[in-house]
């Protein structure tokens, strides 16, 4: 059964490739060129969100960094790396953060249980419930609760991605660069712009604002 499950993802990926060479033969030499995507997408790994499918995003189109709820962790290498090779190499012109109502990080962020080494990562999503306990705990209806908690969370990683001495340095350099926070519904399929749009930092705390 499992065998099968495994043969079946390499006979998928030789159909992919053959959808592709029946439209355009030169489909893939074209891309083994280079990429100069205009977006970096940060965005939830749950398996229901493929960043390139809800913003019917081809290949060459986006540049992907996906993690347990979207996070923008500023001693994330992985997510720093990401980051700096988007807008320094690529020139990426927007970053989405894109969270989803249903989050499990964000619920297990809101809960109690130990589950393993991810209630590490998860304090980081703690560390936004408490920063916002004083809306969060208003909301008494908990599935309503949980659905602010992911806008929120999202609200905050882009102040974070704002905050990161490479966006602020892009903006320095008046280098175009635009940071949006959206939602999405796992119900609906459809994004909800959360209109957290930065385009410079100074609408940031002064304790974070960089000078250069
Ligand atoms: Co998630």
């Amino acid at each position: 059964m499992e065998k099968a499950f495994y043969k079946k993802l390499i006979e998928n990926n030789q159909k992919w490739v053959e959808s592709k060479l029946a439209i355009d033969k030169d489909y893939f030499l074209k891309l083994s060129k280079g990429q100069q995507p205009p977006l970096l997408w940060i965005g939830c790994a749950d398996s229901r969100i493929p960043a390139n499918e809800v913003i019917g995003a081809e290949p060459g189109e986006v540049f992907v960094h996906r993690n347990i709820a979207n996070m923008v962790i500023h001693s994330d290498m992985n997510m720093l790396s990401v980051l700096d090779y988007a807008v320094n190499a690529l020139k990426v012109r927007h970053i989405i953060v894109c969270g989803h109502y249903g989050c499990g990080g964000i619920k297990a962020a809101m809960g109690n249980q130990h589950i393993g080494l991810i209630d590490n990562w998860i304090r980081h999503i703690k560390d936004v419930y408490r920063l916002h306990h004083t809306e969060l705990d208003t909301i008494h209806d908990e599935e309503k609760r949980f659905d602010r908690f992911v806008e929120i969370n999202v609200i905050e990683q882009v102040y974070d991605l704002a905050k990161t001495s490479i966006v602020q340095a892009a903006w320095k350099n008046n280098q175009e660069l635009h940071i949006h926070g959206w939602v999405y519904s796992i119900r609906n399929g459809l994004v909800n712009d959360l209109n957290v749009n930065f385009t410079k930092n100074d609408e940031l705390d002064d304790v974070y604002q960089l000078t250069f």
